[in-house]
C-alpha cells in the first residue's frame, strides 16, 4: 500500500446512471471504443470494485472510467484514502469525469501506458485495477494488456474485468480469459448481475503470475 494525494470525495448518488446522454452520444461516435450505450449499474459498479480495500492508503486504477459508474463507488469506498487514478482514452469523457470528480486524478491515455502512468507519479504498483475497458481494448498482439497490468499490480492486488453475459461464450472474451489464466494464478468468474442492463458479470485475477521470459 502507498500512500499518496487523497482521493476524490464521492458525488451524491443519483437515480439514474450519471452520464447517460453522454454516454449515448460518444457510443453513437465510437461504437468499437465505447462498446456500450449505457453506462454500468450501481450494482455492477458494487460488484466490479469489491477488491477495494476498506482500510490503509491503497492505489486504485480505473482502465476506461466512461462517465464515471465505477468511480462513484469507487470514490465512496476510498472516501479520500489513498489514490485513485482514473486513465480514460476519450477526451470528452475525461473532461467530463474531472467535472464531476474535481479531485480525481484523470489520466487521457491508453491503458496500454499504465506502467509510465504509475511511475510518473511516483506509485510502485497498484493495490486494485478495476477495468471497465470493452474487449477491443485488449489488442491481440503481444505485449498483451493483461500481462502490462499483471506487471503493475502489487502481488496481493486484484484486477476486475466486466464483461456483457451475452457475449462471454464469443472469442475475443474466451481469448481474455486465456490471457488472464496466463498472467494470473487465479481467476474467478462472478455471478450474473442480472440488474445490469444488459446482464454482465465481473472476472476477478489475483496473484499475478512473474514476467515470462
Ligand atoms: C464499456 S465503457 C465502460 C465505462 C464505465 N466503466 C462503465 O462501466 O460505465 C468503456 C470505456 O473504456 C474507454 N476505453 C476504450 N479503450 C480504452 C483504452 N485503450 N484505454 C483507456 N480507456 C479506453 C472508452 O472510452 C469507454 O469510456
Amino acid at each position: 500500500m502507498s500512500t499518496a494525494a487523497p482521493s476524490t470525495p464521492p458525488p451524491a448518488p443519483q437515480a439514474s446512471p450519471a452520464g447517460t446522454g453522454a454516454f449515448l452520444r460518444e457510443f453513437l461516435r465510437d461504437p468499437l471504443r465505447t462498446a456500450s450505450a449505457l453506462p454500468s449499474s450501481r450494482a455492477l459498479a458494487r460488484a466490479a470494485t469489491a477488491p477495494v480495500p476498506a482500510t490503509g492508503d491503497p492505489v486504485v486504477v480505473e482502465l476506461g472510467p466512461g462517465t464515471g459508474a465505477f468511480t462513484d463507488v469507487i470514490a465512496e469506498r476510498l472516501g479520500g484514502r489513498g489514490h485513485h487514478l482514473a486513465v480514460e482514452l476519450n477526451p470528452r469523457l475525461a473532461a467530463l469525469l474531472r467535472v464531476r470528480h474535481p479531485g480525481l486524478d484523470v489520466a487521457v491515455a491508453d491503458a496500454a501506458e499504465l506502467p509510465a502512468l504509475l511511475a510518473d507519479r511516483g506509485l510502485a504498483r497498484a493495490d486494485v485495477v478495476v477495468s471497465g475497458l470493452p474487449w477491443a481494448a485488449y489488442p491481440r498482439d503481444e505485449p498483451w494488456l493483461t500481462d502490462v497490468v499483471a506487471g503493475c499490480l502489487h502481488p496481493d492486488g486484484a484486477l476486475t474485468q466486466f464483461g456483457y453475459s451475452v457475449t462471454r461464450a464469443l472469442p475475443p472474451a474466451r481469448r481474455l480469459r486465456r490471457r488472464l489464466a496466463a498472467a494470473f494464478e487465479e481467476v474467478v468468474h462472478g455471478r450474473a448481475v442480472l440488474a445490469n442492463v444488459p446482464p454482465a458479470f465481473v472476472l476477478t485475477a489475483r496473484r499475478p503470475r512473474p514476467p515470462r521470459g
